[in-house]
């Protein structure tokens, strides 16, 4: 992703591990008696599937304070401004998905996706958690939404670029079946390089443009 990332990114200590919903969710439940050290985090915020309410869904206008802080918490620079996601929302080349409640309600996190016609690649364009929110399972349920939505406008990959130095992104995209094939030298405003990485996708039916 073509931007920087703000300080504040936490680093593996503050993760649930596990990728099924009841072992995220019995290890949070763990942790909340100790509210003294580092598990504090945790016992604040709540994991995906402990949130009901909230499903990833086509961002709306009313998300637009959501996303403006999820941009201010999640990058240092290269933040995507209020007009450009306005334009986001309903550009037919892009995907920007939320993981919210009702529009207007607190945005927990989004990814976006970009499309080119006639391509079988499709751009991881930005992905972002809200920081009390984080390693509790929204970045997981929003990159294999990506996918999904990815696969189901009919692309074979996706693709994404990464500061060098996120190590926990770099983490998170590994652990999620990414592949590192390539490096652009100096990327980033303040000089860093980006390295690319790319999954291809399983193939599902088309989906729909738009709806929940
Ligand atoms: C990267 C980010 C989207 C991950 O979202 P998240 O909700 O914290 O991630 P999850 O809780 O769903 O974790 C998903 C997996 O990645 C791993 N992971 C995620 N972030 C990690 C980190 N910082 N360090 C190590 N592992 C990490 C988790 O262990 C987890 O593994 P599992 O599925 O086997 O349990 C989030 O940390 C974020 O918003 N960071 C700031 C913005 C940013 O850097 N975006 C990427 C720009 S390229």
């Amino acid at each position: 992703m073509p931007r920087g990332v703000a300080a504040g990114n936490h680093g593996r200590d503050g993760f649930v591990a596990g990728s099924r919903r009841g072992a995220a969710t019995a290890r949070i439940l763990e942790f909340c008696p100790d509210s003294a050290s580092t598990s504090r985090r945790l016992c604040e915020s709540q994991s995906f599937w402990q949130m009901p309410g909230v499903k990833i869904r086509y961002a709306k206008d009313a998300d637009l304070d959501g996303l403006e802080g999820l941009e201010r918490q999640s990058f240092a620079s290269d933040r995507l401004a209020r007009r450009s996601l306005r334009r986001l929302i309903s550009h037919p080349t892009a995907a920007l998905r939320v993981a919210a409640e009702e529009p207007g309600g607190p945005v927990h996190g989004y990814g976006l996706v970009l499309f080119r016609k006639g391509s079988s690649v499709a751009r991881l364009y930005s992905i972002a958690v809200a920081a009390r929110q984080r390693g509790a399972g929204f970045g997981r349920q929003l990159l294999a939404d990506a996918e999904a939505v990815a696969a189901g406008r009919g692309h074979r990959v996706l693709r994404l670029e990464v500061r060098e130095d996120n190590r926990g992104a770099i983490r998170f995209y590994e652990a999620k079946g990414y592949r590192l094939i390539g490096r652009r030298e100096a990327y980033y405003a303040d000089g860093m390089d980006a390295l690319r990485y790319e999954k291809a996708l399983a193939r599902t039916r088309p989906a729909r443009r738009r709806g929940n």
